[in-house]
């Protein structure tokens, strides 16, 4: 049995990854300043944390942040296979961060990983999609149910999560950071928005201005990536859906709306956002134009159903870094990017530090607020606790410079009173 106190890819790259790290520190001045103000106090003295979050330059901050709060021990692994920046891992390593994550895992490595941070026994466990959760509660009931609390990410996670709790099954409390307005608000919008064309045009070089982009689904990453698409001038921009209410809110917002029947023909990119699986499948490979380009922005690798791509294909071949060719029967070709994985964090570097910040802010106060309110809260899914989420953005507005206005005495009391009226 394999015995290790952590696992990357190589302890030499960590120079290089703590010049990442410097360089995410100064984007992230709300995390910071939670890191310093808590050195001192050490709120966290003496807990074990168990982490299973995209291991890059912005995780390391946070990472960081709970270590110098007190935090005995933290074991940390990758939440996708692809999405490490092995410098930076190198870097936690040095640090003092038990880190098992390398880019580029196979499935059974990246289980494996997971394993070495439940076998830790963490106090705190911290989720980006669920899988920590999802095992600890599968396979090590036991230590599930000596876990105070945790937290979760994504929106795919605590949706993985709720159905855990309708379930009767969830054994110990979990905050949704999702769902802190600064979080989805900012990460999942301008942060995917961003970052997923950085990873698109990273990855093929191609021009965005003159192209038709074909986005499925229009939450908040979906919103995002719209925005960014005519941003960058791209001719006609389509948004794909299955809710009414959304699909009605995009038409507002100035896009076309169709079926991804009708859109298959006409796209030239392809970006998935909805958290489903088999979003574009074979009647849709079947209809595309040569040379399409598909990307996806939903945290698994199951949008794009690879299964029935690979099933109409003749011939692949890898083209560029994270572009795989793929030629189909009838001579088309059709571009996968990023494997199929999230391609702001496999194609590029996933979202900016400074949205890392409000999100990661949030983490930070999650796990204070599981640690102080333990033993108090039952085994369920919570928000993040709305006077946490208003400091993070009251925090940030400060590092920025910008002054707000407050509430008059009289404003107060007019809202709290219903007598007034014409
Ligand atoms: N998820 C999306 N972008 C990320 C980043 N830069 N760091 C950690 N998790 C992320």
């Amino acid at each position: 049995m394999e015995c290790l106190e952590y696992k990357v890819r190589d302890l030499e790259l960590a120079d290089q990854g703590k010049l990442k790290i410097e360089w995410s520190i100064r984007h992230m001045p709300v995390l910071s300043r939670l890191r310093e103000k808590y050195s001192q106090e050490k709120p966290l003295l003496g807990i074990r944390i168990g982490a299973v979050l995209h291991v890059t330059k912005a995780t390391a901050v946070l990472m960081l942040a709970l270590r110098d709060s007190g935090a005995e021990e933290i074991v940390l692994a990758a939440s996708n296979p692809l999405s490490t920046q092995d410098d930076v891992a190198a870097a936690l390593v040095e640090e003092g961060i038990r880190v098992y994550a390398w880019r580029g895992q196979s499935s059974e490595d990246y289980y494996w990983c997971i394993k070495q941070v439940i076998e830790s026994k963490p106090d705190i466990v911290l989720d980006d999609g669920a899988d920590l959760h999802a095992a600890l509660h599968s396979e090590y009931p036991d230590i599930a149910s000596a876990i105070i609390g945790g937290t979760e990410e994504t929106t795919t996670g605590v949706t993985r999560l709720k159905a855990m709790e309708m379930s009767g099954l969830l054994k110990y409390p979990v905050i949704a950071v999702n769902n802190a307005y600064t979080k989805y608000l900012f990460d999942n919008r301008y942060g995917t928005g961003q970052s997923t064309f950085d990873g698109i045009m990273r990855a093929t070089n191609v021009l965005i201005a003159g192209k038709v982009v074909v986005i499925a689904g229009y939450g908040w990453v979906g919103k995002g990536i719209a925005t960014r698409a005519r941003g960058l001038g791209a001719r006609r921009v389509i948004i794909t859906e299955v809710n009414p209410f959304r699909a009605l809110e995009a038409v507002f917002d100035g896009f076309e709306v169709m079926s991804m029947d009708e859109a298959v023909k006409i796209g030239d990119i392809f970006i998935t956002a909805t958290g489903n699986k088999a979003v574009i499948r074979r009647e849709h490979f079947e209809k595309m134009k040569d040379g399409a380009i598909l990307a996806n922005a939903g945290h698994f690798n199951v949008e794009v159903w690879i299964p029935d791509l690979e099933a109409l294909s003749t011939s692949k071949r890898c083209i560029r870094p994270n572009v795989v060719e793929y030629k189909l029967r009838d001579g088309r070709k059709l571009y996968l990017l990023a494997e199929g994985r999230l391609v702001n964090l496999v194609a590029a570097e996933g979202h900016p530090s400074e949205v890392m910040d409000l999100s990661f802010s949030n983490q930070f106060l999650a796990v204070k607020y599981l640690y102080d309110n333990r033993g108090k809260i039952p085994p369920k899914v919570f928000d993040q606790p709305r006077d946490l989420d208003e400091k993070v953005a009251m925090l940030k507005l400060e590092s920025m410079g910008i002054k707000i206005d407050k509430l008059t005495p009289e404003q107060i009391e007019y809202l709290r009173s219903w007598k007034t009226g014409t």
